[in-house]
């Protein structure tokens, strides 16, 4: 249905690392040369659990746009822009906020999991309570198809279906959808109109789904027709409202095989991580000193791949032959650490190389990103804009 966007964000954290990129950012890079792509900085999500001491967030945020943009994310591929600049997310968001149950809010698993997790933050805020639905804002207001994130987030994505069907049938029956529907039918011409009506007739009747799908596709061919007849469409053609609000879906991101130094998530806050932007030196310095199977203590002992945080970043980094060769080497001790360590190390630099050298480039001359986000918020802005006046029509409030 329509343009088949993709959207996602990410909080402002600072400085990203190899597991942000393994993660996320190769998938990303991946995704802007197959769709119409929509990458933002969360700056308001970070309010919701930081308000105390939100540092400043336009560094940050900008910081990590850098690397973003080092990692091969391409502004003209992809439109890159901050949440906060789009004020109409906050519009959304609000209007939203008037038809969503709370009940909804508090049975989102996030809610009472960050809540035991962060007890250091203060959560109790209507802000924490709402961000689910601060995220299923900026999801719709771009009218997004799929949505790439993690496992933890696809809650959030199948809260954000919910409250587009809810949407929709709440206001997707605008006066006379019966005859605006009948009418936008015939604009279809009157050969594809009778098919049309035969296939919304066979799938209401006895459920075909296969007569549902070639009716959607009917009207996806329906270039000429205006938006809003065509909304009106795909929902008189499935017996419910208009489709004002797209149901997005999660692009469900593999986890990355990369773990951080000692073999848990590489996370800042754990200490494990390798920087995008960590100087040789220092991340060869990491790798030396990592740890390895607790076994392998003394040169002569054998060790187990498995039961070494090091042979994880063989799995990401080395092809086969050179996994054989850990593998033997490591249970016959017939190598010793270090010489295991030297391939990753030499390959972690590689790949590492030319992300310092474009982020560099940003870094030298800062109106480079300047100049990316404001075009990637216009562009944002417009999109959004085209939304927020049919949600505003919708309901109820277009005084033009
Ligand atoms: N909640 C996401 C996270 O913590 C970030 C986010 C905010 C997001 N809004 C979004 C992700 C919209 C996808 C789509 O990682
Ligand atoms: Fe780990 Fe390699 Fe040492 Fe084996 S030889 S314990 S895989 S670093």
């Amino acid at each position: 249905m329509f343009e088949t966007r993709v959207l996602s964000g990410m909080r402002p954290t600072g400085a990203l690392h190899l597991g942000h990129y393994h993660g996320v950012l190769k998938n990303w890079v991946k995704l802007q040369a197959e769709y119409p792509c929509l990458f933002f900085v969360a700056d308001w999500h970070a309010l919701t659990t930081d308000y105390e001491k939100p540092g400043a967030l336009q560094d940050v945020g900008t910081d990590m746009v850098i690397d973003w943009l080092a990692s091969g994310v391409d502004p003209n591929q992809a439109t890159i822009f901050v949440q906060s600049l789009v004020p109409e997310h906050a519009e959304l968001h609000l209007l939203l906020s008037m038809m969503t149950p709370l009940g909804w809010l508090e049975r989102v698993p996030t809610y009472k999991d960050q809540q035991e997790k962060l007890a250091d933050k203060d959560l109790t805020t209507y802000g924490f309570l709402g961000y689910p639905l601060l995220q299923a804002a900026d999801i719709m207001i771009y009218r997004a198809k799929y949505v790439p994130v993690g496992e933890d987030q696809v809650p959030h994505i199948e809260f954000t279906r919910e409250l587009a069907r809810r949407f929709n049938h709440l206001y997707g029956r605008e006066a006379g959808y019966e005859d605006k529907a009948k009418a936008a039918v015939k604009k279809m011409g009157s050969k594809k109109a009778r098919l049309f009506n035969e296939l919304r007739t066979k799938f209401l009747e006895s459920g075909d789904g296969e007569a549902l799908k070639r009716a959607q596709a009917l009207l996806d061919e329906q270039q000429n027709i205006p938006r809003g007849d065509r909304e009106r469409l795909y929902g008189w053609l499935e017996g419910s409202g208009r489709k004002i609000l797209v149901e997005a879906e999660a692009l469900l991101t593999e986890a990355s095989k990369l773990t951080g130094l000692d073999g848990q998530k590489m996370s800042k806050s754990y200490g494990n991580a390798i920087g995008l932007r960590e100087e040789p030196e220092s991340v060869a310095k990491k790798i030396k000193t990592m740890p390895t199977d607790p076994a392998r203590v003394k040169r002569t002992d054998p060790g187990t791949p498995e039961k070494c945080p090091v042979w994880n970043m063989h799995l990401v980094y080395s092809d086969e032959d050179r996994q054989k060769w850990v593998r033997k080497g490591c249970t016959t001790a017939g190598i010793g650490c270090l010489e295991c360590k030297q391939p990753v190390i030499d390959a972690v630099l590689a790949e590492l190389a030319p992300i310092r050298e474009r982020a560099q480039a940003y870094l030298d001359d800062p109106t480079l990103v300047k100049n990316i986000l404001a075009d990637g918020c216009d562009k944002a802005r417009a999109l959004a804009t085209e939304t927020m006046r049919e949600v505003r029509e919708a309901m109820g409030l277009s005084y033009n």
